[in-house]
């Protein structure tokens, strides 16, 4: 499966990179980075910018450009690639059939991650027709990823919305925390460094896997207690339960105006 020709190393691509540098996954020889504005420094080992002809060499092609330059990102490589490379692609919203066609035909399989890949602690939903395809979509991301396999590619957009973008949420969610926290008369900093580490520990309890998440908010959560009356007010009218299903209508209809 390789070498791997990344086109596009900027966040993800980068953060994948970073990832299967840290998991001993590949080889920085074995990658291939095309990027306008790759520092090859920033890749040791990697042959960053090569010429055209030298991706012909790739077994595997990951997309990992803006899903509105995606098109164009193609074009320029097609032309150069092994017929039996496989296209692994990250862009959001943009349809395998769409990537195959632009691709010459090339098997597609679309993977959506999540940036905490560069620290082994990703996840991906991966969709692809075939099971060759979806094959070389596991040995790129299980290195640095929990994989969740959907068997219907319309599914990739409620994907993309529950977890590509959902470290965004997240990290909302701290910021407005932490402003909460100041505005009841902590120190900012004293409030960020409570907040903060405060997300931290209770995602790694979750982590450990033993328990639901309604089963951690249980045991925080005293009758008549302090807990009970602020989730009073989030899980109430208008709180998550309200909040999040619009908030994913939206990044759903986005992805899909994406792809269109
Ligand atoms: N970031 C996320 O959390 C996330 C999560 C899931 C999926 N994705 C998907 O990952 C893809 C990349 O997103 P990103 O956040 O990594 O974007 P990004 O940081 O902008 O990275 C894209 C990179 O591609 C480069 N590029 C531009 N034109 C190119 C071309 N013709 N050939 C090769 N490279 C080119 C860009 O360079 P310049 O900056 O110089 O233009 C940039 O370094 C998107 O399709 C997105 O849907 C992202």
């Amino acid at each position: 499966m390789t070498p791997i020709l990344l086109l596009g190393a900027g966040r993800m691509g980068g953060a994948l990179i970073a990832g299967w540098r840290e998991a001993g996954a590949f080889a920085a020889a074995d990658l291939i980075i095309r990027d306008p504005h790759a520092d090859p420094a920033a890749f040791p080992g990697a042959v960053v910018n090569p010429p055209l002809e030298a991706l012909a060499a790739a077994r595997t092609v990951l997309l990992a450009v803006k899903p509105q330059i995606w098109r164009e990102a193609a074009a320029d490589v097609v032309p150069h690639l092994a017929p039996d490379a496989v296209i692994v692609s990250i862009a959001a919203g943009v349809r395998a059939a769409d990537i195959s066609e632009v691709f010459g035909g090339r098997r597609v399989v679309r993977v959506m991650p999540t940036t905490a890949v560069a620290i082994g602690l990703g996840t991906a939903s991966i969709y692809a027709d075939t099971a060759e395809a979806r094959a070389r979509a596991h040995a790129l991301l299980a290195p640095v990823a929990t994989v969740v396999d959907l068997d219907d590619e319309a599914l990739m957009h409620a994907a993309t919305a529950v977890s590509g973008s959902a470290p965004a949420y997240l990290y909302a969610f701290i910021e407005a925390l932490e402003a909460a926290g100041a505005g009841q008369g902590l120190d900012p900093a004293a409030s960020a460094t409570l907040a903060r580490a405060t997300i931290v520990g209770a995602a790694a309890l979750l982590g450990q896997g033993g328990e639901e998440p309604a089963e951690l908010r249980r045991q925080v959560t005293s009758p008549g207690g302090t807990t009970a009356a602020a989730l009073a007010v989030l899980m109430g009218e208008g709180g998550f339960g309200d909040l999040l299903p619009r908030a994913m209508a939206a990044a759903v209809r986005r992805s899909k105006e994406l792809g269109a």
